[in-house]
This record gives C-alpha cells, sequence and structure tokens, in this order.
C-alpha cells in the first residue's frame, strides 16, 4: 500500500509534481571538454522526463569552482545557450528539471584552472584523490588521479565573488529554461566546507561558531532568491558527511540551523543525503531528519539508498515528502514505472559513470509499459 504515497502528486514551493520519484543530481561528464552542455545530455534527460523533478548534474557557477573533466557549467551565454537546448528537450517529453549550482572549491586541482591553488575557506586540503584532467595524448579511457591539494585562504574579495558567481548561475539557469534552481551545499564542496566545523577553521565572520558557518550559506541564498523565486529554489546538504576529509562537531545543530535559514528565506525544498557517512550505506537511515523537520516547514527530499519500496514507506511514515534515486538512474531510463510495476532494476555499468559518450549513458533500454 504504501508505495502508492510514491506515486501522488506533490507541490514544491511554487512547482507542482506528478509523482515523488526525483532523479538525483549525477555527475556524467558528457559536456564538451570545454564544460559547454551537449545536446546527448538533452537526449539522457529527456529518457529520464517521467521523474516527478529532475536535478541536474552538478554544474559550476565558475571556472574557478570547476575540477572535473566535461562537468558542465553554466557561467557563459554559450553554456546558458547550450543548456536551453537541453531543458526544450526535457518540457518536450513533459518533464521538469532544475539546475544544480555548484562550485568545487578546495577540490579543484590545480591543473583544471592553469596552475592557480584552488580557494577554500581554510588551508586545508580535501582527503584523498581526484580524477586529473587528461594527458596530452589522451584517447579515453580512465583519467590519471592525483591528490587533492591545500587551498588558499579566500579574502573577503574571493568570498564576493563567488556570491556573486552563484547570482549569475542562477540568472543563467532562469534564462537557460530551467524550472528552478538547487544550491548544492553537499558532499563536501564549497558551501559545505564553509558550514562543517572540520574544513572551516577561519576566524573571522565566517568561522567559529554555527551562526558565522552558515553566513556564507545566506548570502549565497540571498544572491540566488535576487534571481529565481525562493518557491523555486531548493538546497542540497549533507551534514553527516564525513567524505573527503569532511566531518562536523555538531551534525544536528548545524542541520537545524541551516533548516531554520531556509524557513526564513522560504525555499521551497531541502534535499538531504543523511546516510552517507562514509560510503553507500544498505539502507535508509535518518540521523538529523526529525531535527530539520521541527524546523523546516517545506519539503524534504530524502536521499541514500531508496528503492521502491523504502521510498514508499519513508514518505507514509512522514521521514520524507519525496525521494530522489540516484544510482538507479543510470541504467533505468524508466525507473518511475519500472517501481511502479514492481519490475527488475537494471545494473549500471560504472565503468561509463563518469566518462565516454552514449554507452553506459543513454542506450540503457526502457522495458517497462508506459505509465
Ligand atoms: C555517478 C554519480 C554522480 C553523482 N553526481 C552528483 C552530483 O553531481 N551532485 C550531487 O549532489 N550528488 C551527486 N552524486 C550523489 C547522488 O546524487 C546521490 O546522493 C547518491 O548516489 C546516493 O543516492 P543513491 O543511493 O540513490 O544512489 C553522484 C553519485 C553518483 C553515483
Amino acid at each position: 500500500m504504501s508505495l502508492e504515497a510514491l506515486f501522488q502528486p506533490l507541490t514544491i514551493g511554487s512547482l507542482e509534481i506528478p509523482n515523488r520519484v526525483v532523479m538525483a543530481p549525477l555527475t556524467r561528464a558528457r559536456a564538451d571538454d570545454r564544460h559547454v552542455p551537449t545536446p546527448l545530455q538533452g537526449e539522457y534527460y529527456a529518457q529520464r522526463a517521467d521523474a516527478g523533478l529532475i536535478i541536474s548534474e552538478a554544474t559550476a557557477v565558475d571556472p574557478l569552482g570547476m575540477g572535473w573533466y566535461r562537468a558542465p557549467g553554466i557561467w557563459s551565454d554559450e553554456m546558458t545557450t547550450a543548456w536551453k537546448g537541453i531543458t526544450n528537450r526535457v518540457h518536450e517529453a513533459g518533464g521538469r528539471i532544475y539546475c544544480q549550482l555548484w562550485h568545487m572549491g578546495r577540490l579543484v586541482l590545480p591543473d583544471y584552472i592553469g596552475g592557480q591553488q584552488p580557494i577554500g575557506p581554510s588551508p586545508i586540503a580535501g582527503e584523498g584523490e581526484t580524477m586529473a584532467p587528461p594527458p596530452e595524448d589522451y584517447t579515453g579511457g580512465f583519467l590519471p588521479m592525483k591528490p587533492y591539494v591545500v587551498p588558499r585562504e579566500m579574502v573577503q574579495a574571493d568570498i564576493d565573488q563567488l556570491v556573486a558567481a552563484y547570482g549569475r548561475g542562477a540568472s543563467n539557469a532562469q534564462a537557460a529554461g530551467f524550472d528552478g534552481v538547487e544550491i548544492h551545499g553537499a558532499n563536501g564542496y564549497i558551501i559545505d566546507q564553509f558550514l562543517q566545523s572540520k574544513t572551516n577553521r577561519r576566524q573571522d565572520g565566517y568561522g567559529g561558531s554555527i551562526d558565522n558557518r552558515v553566513r556564507l550559506l545566506r548570502e549565497v541564498i540571498e544572491a540566488v532568491i535576487a534571481k529565481v523565486d525562493p518557491g523555486r529554489v531548493g538546497l542540497r546538504v549533507s551534514p553527516t558527511s564525513e567524505r573527503k576529509g569532511m566531518g562536523d562537531a555538531d551534525p544536528g545543530a548545524l542541520t537545524e540551523a541551516i533548516g531554520r535559514i531556509a524557513q526564513q528565506y522560504g525555499l521551497a525544498y531541502i534535499h538531504l543525503i543523511e546516510p552517507i557517512a562514509s560510503g553507500f550505506m544498505e539502507k535508509p537511515v535518518y540521523p538529523v531528519m526529525d531535527r530539520l523537520r521541527a524546523v523546516f516547514s517545506g519539503t524534504i527530499i530524502q536521499n541514500g539508498s531508496f528503492d521502491g519500496p523504502a521510498a514508499g514507506d519513508a514518505i507514509s511514515q512522514r521521514k520524507a515528502d519525496a525521494i530522489s534515486f540516484g544510482r538507479p538512474y543510470i541504467a533505468n531510463p524508466d525507473l518511475v514505472a519500472r517501481i511502479r510495476h514492481g519490475l527488475p532494476l537494471a545494473d549500471a555499468n560504472f565503468d561509463y559513470a563518469y566518462i565516454g559518450e552514449e554507452k553506459g549513458y543513454t542506450d540503457y533500454p526502457t522495458v517497462a509499459p508506459a505509465t
């Protein structure tokens, strides 16, 4: 019975969605090598248009925040025009798509930004390594891995430029025909780097207390809602995540502070990734959900390790209003119909998750009857 909860319509801010299956943002690296989106991405998203809502892959608002080979940006007119072709495809297929606005901060390798040192709240390197740009003789396949570097501690002018870049990204997303935007405050990228105590050791008004650590988020939200109606703005956060060297002394209190800000500015939704403390979990868990629900009356989209029945249960039990699915969307373009009809899900080939062209991207078949 509870599966039916997933197929009830929902109003998120000022957007009506026909079901509560959300496509989670998935970086798939099919833009061109100048970070301009391609028509192939339009094909991919249109195939998935029966999701209640698609959140685009992380999309950089500024060249300094872009450290991923062939991930898309939205800082230029050329990129904005290219995105317009993609949102048109989704709308023609009957779908809705938000743009996830992204800046990687300390996780950008200097190789991507002309040898410059990346920026971050404090001079502390991310833990682990990431894909470097391809070598000159690159002919395809896996990219070389390199460790993260110590970032340059941002001064006020860097912060002002960052906030302005989010404003420009939001306005470009609107011009590109996105139905709304999602501020990427999760997964160890720049906003998260300011939010969490382990990565923010600043002595100024942006560091120290939780009130100070949420200040950048507050400024970014203000810049974004100056361009896009708050009823069409969401925020993604992962306050319990410890991946890439993240960590917070009190994730529950941080979550509550984030929720209060979202409430104050009337944001449409919070997209909460709870379970991923140090990797993918086997099933959903809810360490901070109740703290958020107590202070935020907008929509809560939960993410992480859900299947259809677990998603239906979570909505029925008011643990979430909608559920986003990440990995299942790679190999199941018709995920909504498959869940509805109880059909088995196809497994993704992760060799092509972050690299390639059509193969492992747009060539997964649809098997479910149309709903
Ligand atoms: C290939 C891949 C790419 C991802 N790219 C993004 C991204 O661009 N932005 C983001 O916020 N999360 C990204 N994630 C995280 C997913 O949105 C999601 O949080 C994660 O997969 C857990 O959900 P799931 O258990 O349904 O897969 C990515 C995950 C995968 C597997």
